[in-house]
């Protein structure tokens, strides 16, 4: 199967089956942005579920899939490429394959870089979205399917006095991501209204875990942790550190995707853990647990502030925990201690790297 090294995409055309077939097969699903942090761990949920799980990945001259090592060879788990952005062959892939639920996960999800890049991110994050909807209306006349829309607290805004903020908060998006979510959010709502489609929003509250992008704050903090404790760094350089967020597990944060889908009827649902921290608390705990003080550590730079800032996110999920059944299971602190462990050992192992490669210079 591997057309790529250890990872694998199959041709479309092998990927086509009948409806009849389809009725006595496992469940399907199609996730877009299945090489994020979300998507790996959503399909590694949906395989032990016993789904046919299928992704998208993009093309790119470097292959960015490593978080789904641990798929990549089972049976049930396919990738396909495409680009939320291109309409056409989404819709083939949606009608091809038939899924009985879409997750959209696909995103330029980093806040910062959307100051830098709106259109970019608006193409993606918007009008791949309504790309994913219309796909889902052709082919919800056909067979019932499911859209996930990942929706964010980013949309709230998180002025002060509106925290916690809950499905009936009002929406007021700060950056050009948040503005292009809350349109995908709208969309999400319309299409279910208008054609009857069962496509749902989870506002997700941040969450995290070993496998998040290096350029988010709490990955950047645990990263830097391990290198600054094996000695291969002094300094770690950040932006805001007073800005509070509701930070949980990715891992847990999946399975309330997956039972939003799995409703009588479709609705929104805010996820988080109901506990808000502030940066300077994640470096507390973060760098505690490697035995180091962060004020030796940490400086400040403006280039990682933003032009408007998100100040506090405060999440209450007593929706999802009436109607979804579904409770976070990872605290703030064990959540930074776990970053930190896996970080810890990247960079033990970078550090033994470095040794080996001057040790062996020295025996030349
Ligand atoms: P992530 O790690 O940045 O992953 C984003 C995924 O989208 C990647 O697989 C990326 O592919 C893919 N992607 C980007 N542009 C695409 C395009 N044009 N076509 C197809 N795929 C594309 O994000 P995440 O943390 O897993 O988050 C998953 C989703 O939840 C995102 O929509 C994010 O905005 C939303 N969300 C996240 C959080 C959070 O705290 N993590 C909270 C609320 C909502 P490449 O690997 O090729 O870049
Ligand atoms: N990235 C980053 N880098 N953020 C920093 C830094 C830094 O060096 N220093 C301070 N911060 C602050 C940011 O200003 C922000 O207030 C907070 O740390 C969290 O930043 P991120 O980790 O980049 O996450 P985010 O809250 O902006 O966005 C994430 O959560 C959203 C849900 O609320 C992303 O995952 C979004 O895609 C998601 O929708």
């Amino acid at each position: 199967m591997g057309a790529t090294g250890s990872h694998f995409v199959i041709p479309l055309t092998h990927q086509t089956s009948l409806p009849q077939s389809h009725l006595k097969s496992p469940r399907r699903a199609l996730i877009t942005g299945i090489s994020g942090q979300d998507g790996s761990y959503l399909a590694e949920f949906l395989l032990a579920k016993g789904y046919d799980v299928h992704g998208v990945v993009r093309r790119s001259s470097n292959l960015t899939r490593d978080r789904l090592d641990r798929i990549s060879d089972l049976p049930r788990s396919n990738l396909h490429y495409g680009d939320v952005t291109d309409a056409s062959s989404l819709m083939r892939l949606v009608l091809e394959l038939e899924p009985d639920e879409i997750y959209n996960l696909a995103a330029q999800s980093h806040v910062r870089v959307s100051f830098d890049n709106p259109g970019y991110t608006v193409e993606v994050g918007a009008m791949g979205a309504l790309n994913v909807l219309e796909a889902a209306r052709l082919l919800n006349e056909r067979r019932p399917v499911r859209v996930y829309q990942a929706s964010t607290s980013e949309m709230f805004g998180g002025a002060p006095g509106t925290a916690p903020q809950s499905e009936t908060t009002r929406f007021h998006p700060r950056s050009p991501y948040g503005c292009a979510k809350l349109y995908a959010h709208a969309q999400v709502i319309n299409y279910r209204e208008s054609y009857d489609l069962f496509a749902c929003c989870g506002i997700l509250f941040n969450h995290e875990s070993p496998r998040r992008g290096e350029n988010f704050v709490t990955r950047k903090i645990s990263l830097g942790v391990g290198r600054i404790r094996e000695g291969l760094q002094e300094k770690l350089c950040l932006g805001n550190l007073e800005a509070r967020r509701d930070w949980g597990y990715a891992g847990d944060f999946v399975e309330a995707m997956w039972l939003m889908l799995q409703q009588e009827s479709p609705e929104e649902y805010v996820i988080a853990t109901g506990e808000t921290h502030s940066v300077r608390e994640f470096l507390e705990v973060a760098f505690t647990t490697a035995g180091l003080d962060w004020r030796e550590h940490v400086e400040t730079d403006e280039r990682f502030f933003r032009p408007a800032e998100v100040d506090v996110l405060l999440g209450d999920a007593s929706k999802a925990a009436e109607k979804l059944n579904w409770r976070p299971t990872t605290s703030f602190e064990s959540l930074a201690r776990m970053m930190v462990e896996h970080d810890r050992d990247l960079a033990q192992r970078e550090r033994w790297a470095q040794e080996r490669i001057a040790h062996a210079g020295l025996e030349k």
